[in-house]
């Protein structure tokens, strides 16, 4: 029997009367060493929950290989929840959308042109059951029934803005239960009719999914389920940011009012989010609604507590209005962490890109280009290369368009910039003379993740031809950037004469704490901070800065490492105290 059950109109947790005050904190998206800090500070605001989704794609990277340690170990991230007096709410998916790579579906799955996500498809449903037979045994500890923190464990997520294969969400429920799951289960919709009619699963609580209007919403859910607990799933108090939008934010006083309504109104809440956290490393989804959009770095949601743990005005707004509907403890509310003082970083050593993966054997050679998942790669870059029989001015045409970023050389040389996000398919170049060789470094900038486009291929999607000639004969090579202890840096003093190229600086710090790298001058790229991927960084904003966990310094010396795509003006980097994540929407 599930510790958390429903009555007529709430929550009972062992029998007694219960409402739900959670925030989400996705672990996977926050220094493993900073969860205790997060979570104490959860429970500060006057949270009783905090929510977490699962991340299939990272926790199963291959098929069969569970991953669950360093920032994916859940267990402990439980153990700590726990151990901070908080329930947890989590959402196993198989799809979790939250702006998430694929969706959190794995890549190795999406990339069968044939299977049908997110469906009764025996080849996505046994790849979920067999994933759940691995991740569960060492979760069963955790859920509430065997003294753990799990109260309530979702079912897929706002299913129906997807489909209406109810076959499918039993199927997802059956295999929770089946495999020992019996804590209270629910669905979360879009709270409209037609989302919660399709989303539900009759005998499932039904949630709902809104940062605003909040009568109306509740009234809709109230009319799909006559009984039951009003509960907000997602309470969206903020918003994510794409690349080369505003950075969205939501006036604290306006998201307190609407909290302060949802709870006089008796609901249970699920703030989302109450930490954002960050898309480290190539995780980031994006959407495409008409046109593609990735998903910038920072998952800072102007949340409650921003990117770097400290409390926002949301934070002090929030636990006024829970602390009129609630206990929130008397213990005063965090300060911000101290900051690392501003630092600059000199990168005087250089590896230039192109030349060293031209030294990567066995390239794969394919007659046609293949895609980024025919090569068996995810996340990064890739480089193709072939040679040209023709010569002069003409068209480069790449069939189908190219996922999603390809910066094209000739004999080395940048020529030009295809975006899937423009719709780009040609770019007009000139070849010197026959033989020349044509390069084309091509980016997945992150898989969509809402939307039917979940899973769209990347890398080269077709035939590339040259005045109407195909191209054959191609040499394609992944770019290694799991291991950058063998990229060949030596070192220059002009950063211009290598493009792209990764480059390299030392900085000293004394006493490890948060800081933001500043790139002023660099253009696009990656950065990594003593191996540690901080994610992209891109002059076309909004954000300006990327958030370096103080645990991933050490005392004494450190190592920035850049993957700068094109030309940089600077041989320096800055670490500051202050983040900017660009201009805000008004
Ligand atoms: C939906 C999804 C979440 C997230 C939010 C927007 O509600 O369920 O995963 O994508 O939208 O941030």
């Amino acid at each position: 029997m599930s510790a958390l059950t429903t009555s007529s109109d709430g929550f009972l947790l062992h029998g007694e009367p219960f409402r739900i005050i959670s925030g989400a904190l996705h672990y996977f998206r926050v220094h493993p060493d900073q969860w205790s800090d997060r979570l104490r500070k959860a429970r500060l605001m006057g949270l009783n929950a905090v929510e977490t989704y699962l991340p299939w794609n990272l926790h199963e990277p291959e098929p069969g290989t569970l991953v669950l340690d360093g920032l994916l170990d859940l267990p402990r991230f439980l153990r700590l929840a726990q151990a901070e007096g908080l329930h947890v709410l989590l959402r196993p998916g198989p799809y979790i959308c939250a702006e998430w790579d694929d969706g959190g579906l794995p890549a190795w799955l999406v990339s069968d042109p044939d299977i049908r996500l997110r469906t009764s498809d025996p080849r996505f449903t046994d790849a979920f059951d067999r994933y759940l037979d691995q991740l569960l045994p060492p979760l069963s500890p955790y859920l509430a029934a065997n003294g753990g923190p799990v109260i309530a464990v979702q079912v897929e997520n706002e299913y129906g803005a997807y489909g209406d294969d109810t076959a499918y969400l039993k199927h997802v429920e059956q295999a929770l239960r089946s495999r020992g799951v019996d804590e209270l289960l629910f669905t979360c919709d879009q709270a409209n009719a037609k989302h919660l009619a399709a989303g539900g699963l009759p005998g499932t609580l039904s949630t709902g999914t809104f940062g605003g209007r909040i009568d109306e919403h509740l009234a809709a859910l109230r009319a799909h389920q006559s009984e039951g607990p009003l509960m907000c799933a997602e309470f969206w108090i903020g918003w994510f940011d794409h690349w080369g939008g505003p950075h969205h934010v939501r006036p604290a006083e306006q998201a307190a009012a609407d909290l302060d309504r949802l709870l006089s109104a008796g609901a249970s809440v699920n703030i989302y989010m109450f930490h954002g956290g960050t898309n480290f490393g190539f995780t980031n989804g994006a959407n495409h609604h008409h046109t593609y959009a990735p998903t910038v770095t920072s998952y800072d949601y102007d949340a409650p507590l921003t990117e770097s743990g400290d409390p926002g005005p949301k934070y002090h707004a929030f636990r006024e209005v829970i602390a009129r509907h609630a206990p929130v403890p008397a213990e005063p509310a965090p300060a911000p962490s101290r900051k690392l003082p501003p630092t600059e970083v000199r990168l005087e050593r250089r590896a230039a890109l192109l030349p060293y993966l031209r030294t990567l054997e066995p390239a794969v050679r394919t007659q046609d280009p293949v895609t980024m998942a025919e090569l068996g790669v995810h996340g990064g870059h890739v480089l193709y290369r072939t040679s040209v029989p023709a010569s002069g001015d003409g068209l480069l045409r790449f069939a189908g368009g190219v996922g999603d970023r390809a910066q094209v050389f000739v004999d080395g040389a940048p020529v030009g910039v295809l975006e899937r996000e423009r719709h780009d398919e040609t770019l007009p170049v000139r070849v010197p003379e026959p033989g020349a060789v044509i390069e084309v470094l091509v980016e997945n900038q992150g898989g969509v993740n809402y939307g039917p486009r979940i899973g769209a291929s990347k890398g080269l999607l077709g035939p590339v031809s040259f005045q109407g000639v195909a191209l054959h004969g191609w040499e394609c090579r992944p770019v290694p950037t799991g291991d950058l202890g063998a990229v060949p840096f030596t070192a220059s003093d002009a950063a211009t004469d290598s493009v792209p190229a990764f480059h390299q600086g030392t900085f000293e710090v004394e006493s490890p704490a948060d800081t933001f790298l500043a790139l002023p001058g660099w253009t696009k790229g990656h950065a990594w901070i003593n191996g540690f991927h901080l994610g992209r960084y891109w002059n076309r904003g909004p954000q300006g800065t990327l958030y370096v966990p103080g645990p991933v310094l050490r005392p004494g010396t450190n190592e920035l490492v850049l993957l700068e795509l094109h030309a940089t003006t600077g041989t320096r980097a800055r670490l500051t105290d202050t983040p900017d994540l660009g201009p805000e929407n008004s």
